[in-house]
């Protein structure tokens, strides 16, 4: 494993991914393959494009054609999926993009991986797979799966597919499940981000439903080095958590965005729910840890990292609230009302 191919690298943990591992392998040749959909950026990779070892191609996973063409022309030996439709609001909009990227792309990629017989493929997973988790069990990764989204159903039949190639066709597959990340580039359609920016904007923070609702908040970097270690030291055809094992409610996430950045509680704002809300995940994390992963960040040191990440980095993130960012605001957030 030393030419890689990271799809949808150009993405919020996708391009974290890229500099982490130009920093850590300088060895390695990275080429992103990203189709740069609304959420793929090139410039996430600004200083990845400077490097002698960094190579972008602009493709579609589902492309058979374009995806067996880069992997021949840059002599690629393993795969990283991170390519994907990644937003559970918009798979609800619009499941059929959601199916097609993450399932059949998802194929694409294995099928490209057994004709030409690369030496690894990575899937990029998720803990909504297992669906909601009522406290306080915690999801292991030997539990059925339980998706409830369009976005999850997708990640989970994917998972099912990549297992199927590696007992079928004795794949060389690993597989990790994150819980949310939260860090830079993050695009402001997610909670995190798009609290951080609304707030320093005075603008309302959009709470579905309740607000009690619970995720594990990892902080990015330390996904990223947990996906290294899962490449390099992992069982092949085995799937591994990924998180802190610590979960917060939605609002309490909310008031801590506002107390970091000095704003008022004031901008909490409830609005109707998501639609078959999965109101819990929470990983059991114990047998990454016993492969020696543990993350570096609390969820406090995670959080407050990156809204002042979104505080130095307007010119990043104010392009992105306009256009049609903006059209899908209105339709989430004023015409579900
Ligand atoms: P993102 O939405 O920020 O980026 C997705 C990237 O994939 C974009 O660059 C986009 O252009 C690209 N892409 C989309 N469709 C494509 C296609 N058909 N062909 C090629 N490229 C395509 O996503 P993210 O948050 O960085 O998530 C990356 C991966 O991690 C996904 O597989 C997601 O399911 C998984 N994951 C995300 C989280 C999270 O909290 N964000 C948690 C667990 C797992
Ligand atoms: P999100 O960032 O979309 O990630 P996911 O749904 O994949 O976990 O949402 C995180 C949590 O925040 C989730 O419980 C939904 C909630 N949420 C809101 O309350 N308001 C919002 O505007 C958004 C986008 C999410």
């Amino acid at each position: 494993m030393k030419n890689f191919l990271i799809t949808g690298g150009a993405g919020f943990i996708g391009s974290n991914f890229v500099h982490y591992m130009l920093a850590k392998y300088p060895a390695y040749k990275i080429v992103v393959y990203d189709k740069l959909t609304y959420a793929g950026r090139r410039e996430n990779l600004e200083n990845a494009e400077d490097s002698p070892h960094f190579a972008f191609v602009q493709g579609d996973i589902c492309d058979e054609k374009t995806v067996a063409e880069t992997i021949q022309q840059y002599n690629i030996d393993s795969i990283v999926n991170f390519a994907a439709e990644t937003h559970v609001d918009r798979s609800i909009m619009n499941p059929v993009d959601a199916v097609q990227t993450n399932l059949n792309g998802a194929q694409t990629l294995l099928e490209a991986v057994r004709n030409l017989k690369l030496e690894r493929f990575h899937q990029i997973s998720t803990d909504e797979v297992y669906g909601a988790i009522p406290a306080p069990n915690r999801s292991r990764e030997g539990d059925p799966f339980e998706p409830r989204s369009p976005y999850s159903a997708s990640k989970a039949a994917a998972e099912h597919l990549v297992y199927s190639y590696f007992v079928t066709y004795n794949l060389p597959v690993t597989t990790t499940r994150g819980s949310n990340n939260i860090g830079p580039y993050h695009y402001p359609e997610k909670a995190v981000p798009l609290f951080t920016t609304n707030a320093m904007e005075n603008q309302p923070l959009p709470i579905y439903g309740d607000g009690m609702q619970m995720r594990d908040w990892q902080y990015v970097i330390d996904h990223c080095e947990a996906i290294d270690l899962v490449l390099h030291k992992g069982k092949l055809g085995e799937a591994y958590n990924v998180g802190t094992g610590v979960e917060t409610h939605n609002i309490d996430m909310a008031k801590k965005i506002l107390d970091i950045l000095g704003k008022p509680h004031s901008l909490l704002t409830y609005v109707p729910d998501r639609a078959g809300h999965d109101r819990r995940y929470a990983l059991d994390v114990s047998k990454l840890r016993a492969l020696g992963w543990k993350p570096s960040h609390t969820f406090d040191q995670a959080l407050e990292k990156t809204v002042k990440w979104f505080v130095a980095n307007e010119k990043w993130w104010r392009p992105i609230k306009s256009g049609e960012y903006l059209e899908y605001y209105k339709k989430q957030y004023v015409e579900r009302r």
